[in-house]
């Protein structure tokens, strides 16, 4: 294939990008965006804070437009995301308790039901690890509603949108040797033994100095994808530049080719100047739109 999806889907893969709606009348963005990309993951329209501005209150408008798009252009989509600590509306963090948890579990089959059918795989929930040695989940407040927080969503899920994969997702859970990764294997595992509906993991793969591609990479995948669940990449970005940014998007390529549950690769962005980590210069295209040495390596080695 000449295009990265073409390239993909003839692996068996798709290959994906985030997408902000507004950016869709940059033709540059729009036309890289549309050539090389069949899975498209909203970077924010989806959110908490975007699709629920007032409790009760939905707002689709900005998380439609992304889906509509993608629908228009045959891409497929992922849903980023029901349940998170981060980026809530001010009502949603000003509570706790049972208000909390009947909050987030309403906002989850509001969301979901809404885009029912229309989502290849869900982020259920995201990020509710702690970084560091410890293994522990992230203290916040839909952690303290209860450790089964969890569960609870997915359970809300799966009924709003039985299609759907539905899928847990985290950023340095990469390394197998970290105690994040077990802490989210050891979920992965414990919701399978007890029938907990979960379908894949997600790794966002944010990779950094503090945070680098690790050798052990493919472990990883191939360990989640033991425990009867698809892995997706599903935030992939890699700060650096030239030859060595190339070859280790090269290696990410084939770990995932290596793991036959490895549904695909996502990228957090289109060009380099879109990126959430602009200066770290992580994407495939350049701020004017041009094909990295990454993108080469990327489409080579699929
Ligand atoms: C980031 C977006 O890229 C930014 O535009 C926004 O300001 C903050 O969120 N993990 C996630 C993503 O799951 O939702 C985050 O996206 C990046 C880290």
């Amino acid at each position: 294939g000449d295009t990265l999806q073409e390239a993909a889907a003839d692996r068996g893969l798709y290959f994906g990008t985030a997408i902000t709606g507004s950016k869709l009348t940059d033709s540059t963005y729009e036309t890289i965006a549309n050539r090389e990309f069949d899975m498209i993951t909203a970077e924010n329209a989806m959110k908490l804070d975007a699709t629920e501005p007032q409790q009760g209150q939905f707002d689709f408008s900005r998380g439609d437009r992304i889906a509509n798009w993608a629908t228009q252009n045959g891409k497929q989509l992922r849903g980023h995301t029901l349940a998170w600590h981060s980026q809530q509306p001010g009502w949603m963090q000003n509570m706790e308790g049972s208000q909390l948890r009947q909050a987030m579990l309403n906002h989850v089959t509001q969301v979901a039901t809404h885009y029912r059918g229309q989502i290849h795989s869900w982020d259920v929930v995201n990020e509710a690890f702690e970084d560091g040695g410890t293994g522990a989940r992230r203290n916040s407040n839909l952690q303290r509603t209860g450790n089964d927080w969890i569960e609870a969503a997915f359970y809300a899920a799966r009924e709003a949108d039985p299609n759907a994969k539905l899928c847990y997702n985290d950023y340095n859970i990469d390394n197998w040797s970290w105690a994040k990764t077990q802490a989210a294997y050891n979920l992965v595992a414990d919701f399978k033994s007890r029938g907990v509906p979960i379908d894949c993991i997600g790794l966002q793969s944010h990779f950094n100095p503090n945070s680098p591609y690790p050798d052990n990479y493919r472990t990883t995948l191939q360990s989640f994808a033991d425990l009867g669940v698809d892995v997706q990449i599903t935030e992939l970005d890699i700060e650096g530049s030239g030859q060595q940014q190339a070859d280790t998007y090269r290696r990410v390529v084939e770990d995932c080719l290596a793991v036959s549950r490895c549904d695909g690769i996502t990228v957090w962005g289109v060009r380099d100047t879109d990126s959430w980590r602009s200066q770290g210069t992580p994407l495939l295209f350049d701020g004017n739109g041009n094909k990295k040495e990454a993108y080469h390596a990327v489409l080579d080695e699929l």
